[in-house]
């Protein structure tokens, strides 16, 4: 007999012979499993409820779907696996060039919070930087593919799985910069949750802390139709990828792969100076609105807008 299973029966010598034998039996059922025990598949129950969709579900009416939890259930693992196709790294990289290192050097910024870190696109780039970043989503999904794309990239991703709307419950400390990019501020429908996710921005941020966030040019797709210059942040030119419908509370945009596939995300078409106007609402005092990464008035029809906001009154 192992000595654990001897030691755990000593005090039962007034137990009858099957008595013991039963409660030997019992004991063995907890008893440390080899590595060759452990390692037995996982029962299909299991799967089931650990291993995530493949398949968007948006129900009859793709178009009702206004909800912020949405954003969840939109990044299966199959859209997930292929977001790198879209975004294409290399390209991206290019097309980017210094600006958010510049603009985070500028001010003196070494801890960044990537709060929408995706499949990690910036957290790798702001690490091989030199900046301290931590890696934040509300997406598990997309949390496992960015410390992946880090390995292969040799850098450990710091990774926080949170949602915005309750971020300083998750994530403590507080950072010199945040990084909301990729247009992900759109997944927020409802204007409260909007105002939350910028309260807890701001909260999580030093004193003179700046964040930067960016998102679609939507006045242009709202009062002029869609049209992209397709440049900068969607670089990967095998993926189709358009709006199949639009109204002042909806952009559901279609993204159609090589393979065939589709994905769908729906997404709140911010307007420009609403976006400024919730930042200034939040608290933040100087906003500065850059168009694909220019001054403003130098791009002129822009497809992204980027906006650096910042909590002191200093200097820009
Ligand atoms: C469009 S992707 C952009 C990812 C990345 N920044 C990029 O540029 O490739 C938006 C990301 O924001 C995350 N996200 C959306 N809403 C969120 C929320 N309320 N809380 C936390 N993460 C959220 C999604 O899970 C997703 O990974």
């Amino acid at each position: 007999m192992p000595r654990w299973v001897a030691n755990a029966v000593s005090g039962c010598y007034r137990l009858t012979r099957s008595q013991h034998s039963r409660r030997i039996q019992f004991l063995e059922k907890g008893r440390p499993r080899s590595p060759v025990e452990r390692e037995a598949p996982i029962s299909d129950a299991t799967r089931t409820l650990f291993v995530p969709k493949t398949k968007q579900d948006y129900g009859d009416n793709p178009i009702d779907v206004r909800e912020t939890d949405t954003y969840v259930t939109e990044y299966v693992r199959g859209f997930v696996e292929k977001w790198d196709e879209l975004i294409d790294w290399s390209q991206r990289a290019k097309s980017e060039g210094r600006f958010f290192i510049d603009v985070l050097k500028a001010r003196n910024k070494k801890s960044v919070l990537d709060v929408a870190t995706g499949t990690g696109f910036h957290s790798v780039q702001l690490l091989k930087a030199g900046f301290d970043v931590t890696s934040v989503d509300g997406s598990a999904e997309m949390l496992a593919k960015a410390f992946e794309n880090g390995c292969q990239h040799h850098v450990v991703l710091k990774t926080t799985h949170a949602d915005w709307r309750w971020l300083n419950k998750g994530v403590k400390g507080k950072f010199d910069a945040i990084i909301c990019l990729g247009n992900s501020f759109t997944h927020l429908f409802d204007e409260n949750d909007r105002r939350r996710a910028l309260a807890e921005f701001y909260a999580a941020l030093k004193h003179d802390g700046i964040l930067i966030l960016d998102q679609r040019n939507y006045d242009r797709i709202l009062d002029e139709g869609f049209a992209s210059k397709h440049k900068y942040y969607y670089c990967g030119d095998q993926v189709v990828a358009e709006p199949v419908h639009v109204d002042e509370g909806l952009a559901r945009f279609e993204y159609v792969f090589p393979d065939g596939s589709r994905h769908n995300l729906n997404m709140f078409p911010l307007r420009k100076n609403y976006t400024r106007k919730l930042l200034r609402q939040a608290g933040f005092q100087q906003i500065h609105s850059y168009g694909d990464f220019q001054e403003e008035g130098e791009e002129t029809d822009p497809d992204f807008f980027i906006h650096v906001a910042e909590k002191s009154y200093g200097t820009n």
